[in-house]
């Protein structure tokens, strides 16, 4: 009898494992032994939440284009960037957005599938973070940097004279950026950077996030009851379903209340609010305002608050940069209150170009993301995907590619600068640039990420010095060694969280 149970098991698992070795059409891809015969690959570096890094290691192994699940490729090239993501690519999102519907019972802008639904969402929330309304929130904005710049105004008696005590900046970033997505897209700002504690709900999304995106990518794992296989990722997307549903509803009551006090519509939610009650217009339900609530609290703010903290490391790892940059702020504006939106904040080529490498070296979303192939098929770097294969581009991969980039490993401002580098290799580097993805389903926020993020750093430049805490040990590594143990410690949960640097600040002009 378990005989017959034994082959009745290992015939059709050794069928299927020599069908996706050998018989597959995408059996003549490399790529790991393990990744070509089942998802659990990708299940696994996600729950050990270091995707972006073993598609890296991947990449070096196996070259341009590697097979990591039995029906899913990845590569790294700028065809590939454009075949896969562009405004005419024969792709959508692939099944892994569809596990998002785990936790919400519609799915959000980000986690809809279908090309058609997307831009239906996607059009009317494009207009309420459109570059007007970014110039409505701004207000806020500045008001609630004032006070997180306060926090440092604190010499440390204990340690040295004028220096502030040392902070964890990518956790004050996470705070920051948490309380400005409340007033940028909720009216009110969440109040963590008076209690952290308010911040706990963002802790628990990730961890929820992260046991989403391992099922996202192996189906059959879904068969399953979430709560049977991880209750605490059960418990935290609960939480967090019922966090932003509230949210959703106490914005509606608001709006009524203003339509009634004739108050002006300033946060995001009012404008999803108020164009979907345009006639003509087939517009949000509540439960798909629920739903995006769901995708705004958290997707501008580890995001931006990494992709910052991300920027101050090599910013401290850089003197000679931080110097440069530095004097472009300082000679740039002569008050705080200067640097807002504007053709002065434009004026300030340096910051753009120390933003754009950091974004390129240090992508803060992870992974790949993945699209289906469509009927027909499509062509990549003179290849022929057939339908339903997932491919994608990860991040880190095609920034860190030498064809597009020289020294990729180092952070270059000057890369971006035409004072500095001939416009043909510029524009080289500009083609293979994507943290915030490219074509319809790239970034809707990433105007208010880049206003969020340039108005925060040339603040934070003007009012303070900053100098890093660092152990001996680390003082003795070389920038590179210091970045890939960064690398090491974070996690990927397709948003790559890290910590640090620890940061002390000295009033500008104690200097
Ligand atoms: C530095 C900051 C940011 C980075 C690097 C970033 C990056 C990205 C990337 C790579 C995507 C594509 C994800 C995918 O295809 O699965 C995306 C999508 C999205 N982002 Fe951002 N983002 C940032 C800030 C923001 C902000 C501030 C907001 C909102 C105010 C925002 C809202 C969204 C939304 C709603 C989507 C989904 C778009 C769609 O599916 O059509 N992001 N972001």
């Amino acid at each position: 009898m378990l005989f017959f149970l034994l082959c009745a098991v290992l015939i059709p698992v050794s069928w299927v494992i020599l069908y996706r070795l050998y018989l597959h059409p995408l059996a003549d891809y490399p790529g790991p032994l393990i990744g070509r015969i089942t998802d659990f690959y990708s299940v696994y570096h996600c729950l050990k939440g270091d995707r972006y890094l073993d598609f890296l290691d991947l990449h070096n192994r196996y070259g341009s284009i590697v097979r990591y699940g039995p029906n899913r490729l990845s590569f790294s090239t700028v065809d590939a960037l454009q075949a896969i993501y562009g405004s005419r690519a024969n792709t959508k999102k692939a099944y892994w957005y569809d596990t998002m519907t785990f936790y919400m019972k519609v799915p959000s802008t980000h986690a809809t599938t279908n090309k058609v639904q997307h831009a239906r969402k996607r059009r009317i929330l494009a207009q309420a973070l459109s570059d007007r309304m970014v110039h409505v929130y701004e207000d806020g904005f500045t008001k609630l940097l004032k006070s997180f710049l306060q926090r440092y105004d604190t010499p440390d008696a204990e340690a040295e004279k004028e220096w502030s005590s040392a902070v964890d900046i990518s956790h004050e970033f996470m705070l920051m950026c948490f309380d400005s997505m409340g007033s940028f897209c909720f009216g009110e700002s969440f109040g963590s950077l008076l209690d952290p504690q308010k911040a706990g709900i963002l802790e628990t999304s990730l961890e929820g996030f992260r046991g989403l995106n391992a099922i996202g990518h192996m189906p059959g794992l879904s068969w399953f009851q979430l709560e049977a296989m991880a209750s605490s990722t059960a418990r935290a997307l609960k939480e967090y379903e019922s966090y932003a549903a509230n949210l959703a509803l106490k914005c509606v009551e608001k709006f009524s209340q203003k339509l009634v006090n004739k108050e002006r519509l300033s946060c995001v939610f009012d404008i999803l609010y108020a164009t979907s009650e345009n006639p003509g217009v087939e517009g949000f339900s509540l439960p798909e305002l629920q739903s995006e609530s769901s995708l705004l609290v958290t997707t501008g703010t580890d995001t931006v608050a990494g992709s910052m903290a991300n920027l101050l490391f090599h910013l401290l790892n850089h003197p000679d940069i931080m110097s440069t940059l530095t004097k472009e702020i300082r000679e740039t504006f002569s008050d705080t209150s200067e640097i807002r939106l504007g053709q002065k904040l434009n004026s300030c080529k340096y910051l753009a170009a120390c933003i754009d490498e950091s974004m390129r070296l240090s992508s803060v979303v992870g992974g790949c993301l993945m699209r289906e192939v469509g009927p027909g098929g499509i062509t990549v770097d003179g290849h022929l995907i057939p339908q339903g294969v997932d491919v994608g581009v990860p991040h880190h991969v095609i920034m860190r590619n030498p064809r597009y980039y020289d020294a990729p490993l180092e952070y270059r401002p000057q890369r971006w600068l035409p004072t500095e580098t001939s416009t043909e290799k510029i524009n080289i580097a500009r083609s293979a640039f994507c943290p915030f993805s490219i074509g319809p389903t790239s970034c809707v926020g990433k105007t208010w990420g880049l206003v969020e993020s340039k108005i925060t750093l040339a603040q934070l430049l003007f009012t303070y010095d900053l100098r890093e805490e660092m152990t001996e040990d680390e003082r003795n590594l070389s920038v590179i060694q210091r970045l890939k143990n960064r690398e090491r410690d974070s996690v990927d949960r397709f948003v790559i969280t890290s910590k640090g640097p620890k940061v002390r600040f000295r009033s500008a002009k104690s200097a």
